[in-house]
């Protein structure tokens, strides 16, 4: 019989602010010194992940239930593997060809998950505000794995894990996202938690991909989207001027109503990230994406795959930052 590995989380947590939330829904709820010991709990979780055997008992007896009703890859598949390297239980439910097909509503459908035994409900949904509305019917912890248009906290959490451990402290940084600003949950979360780490952000996309309120040349976006400063820009090679990192989105087609943009081709000719534009960054500047990509439309093959792209290890880095997360909703649950 094989040994179970010592548990040995070299969590920062009784030097630094004790964790107490029951869930994570955004990051606009979180401190700075909350981020922070997120991602030294993630440092913790990455040494694990590069055991021989991958796998602590912190979480053995705890249940873990992912209940998506939009398509994924990286956030399911990743919240998977983090619960069982910390040995939870983990029961992974899709909306397709569970009873929600039957007509069971939302709430009824997470009550029945809470009365099997989750007690950590991973949830993503198109509806913005949805992993809120469950949060408030249920005593188990819930996870937000993307509503909507609105947040993807868990994103934005391994994006700012990759950045900070390339490039250390994030003040004064310049982060450059470029794309489809108005359709991705993951700008809104980043922008929180980038604006929480002191960097600079500079949003860029076509007008009519910016979010209604956005303007080119806002250095401010308080009113009336109630979100941190950024700057806003349409040209990109302004944009991309001295950034740091360069964050590509894809064009969310599913969450468009109407002719946003005259072609798939035009889009690509005016912001697709290229060589010669990621020349106008700062040298060495990080390439990011947070998948899935559309090679050849919002960033180009060379690009994506130089040596500066990072965004393999963006995916790799998801299941420690899911580590870290679970871990901390999940520990203290009886
Ligand atoms: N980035 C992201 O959320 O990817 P998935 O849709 O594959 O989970």
């Amino acid at each position: 019989m094989t040994q179970e590995p010592a548990l040995q989380i070299a969590t920062p947590l009784d030097a630094r602010t004790p964790w107490t939330r029951r869930h994570l829904l955004d990051l606009d709820e979180l401190s700075r010194d909350e981020i922070e010991t997120i991602l030294e709990t993630t440092d913790a979780m990455k040494e694990i992940m590069g055991r021989e055997v991958p796998r602590v008992p912190a979480l053995r007896g705890r249940t873990i239930v992912t209940l998506f009703y939009e398509a994924s890859t990286r956030t399911r598949a990743s919240f998977e593997l983090a619960g069982k390297a910390l040995g939870a239980d983990v029961i992974n439910v899709a909306a397709g060809g569970s009873s929600v097909e039957k007509g069971e509503s939302l709430i009824d459908t997470v009550r029945t998950l809470e009365a099997i035994g989750a007690e950590v409900l991973v949830m993503r949904h198109p509806a913005a505000g949805a992993p809120y509305l469950v949060a408030r019917h249920l005593s188990a912890s819930v996870v937000n794995g993307g509503d909507g248009q609105h947040a993807h906290p868990t994103q934005a959490l391994l994006d700012l894990y990759t950045m900070r451990a390339h490039i250390g402290d994030m003040r004064d940084k310049r982060v450059v996202i470029v794309g489809d600003i108005a359709h991705s949950r993951v700008v809104r979360s980043n922008i929180w938690g980038l604006a929480a780490m002191g960097a600079k952000v500079v949003v860029c996309g076509p007008p009519t991909l910016l979010p209604a309120g956005m303007r080119h040349g806002q250095q401010q976006t308080e009113e009336p989207l109630a979100l941190p400063h950024v700057e806003v820009e349409t040209n990109i090679d302004t944009a991309l001027e001295g950034a740091d990192v360069v964050m590509a989105l894809r064009l969310q087609k599913e969450r468009m109503h109407g002719g946003l943009i005259p072609s798939i081709r035009e889009y690509a000719t005016l912001y697709q990230i290229t060589p010669e534009r990621l020349a106008r960054a700062k040298t060495g500047a990080l390439v990011m994406h947070p998948g899935p990509i559309n090679e050849g439309v919002e960033i180009s093959p060379e690009v994506a795959t130089s040596l500066q792209s990072v965004i393999e290890e963006q995916v790799t880095n998801g299941v420690a930052v899911r580590m870290a997360v679970l871990y901390l909703l999940a520990r203290g649950k009886a």
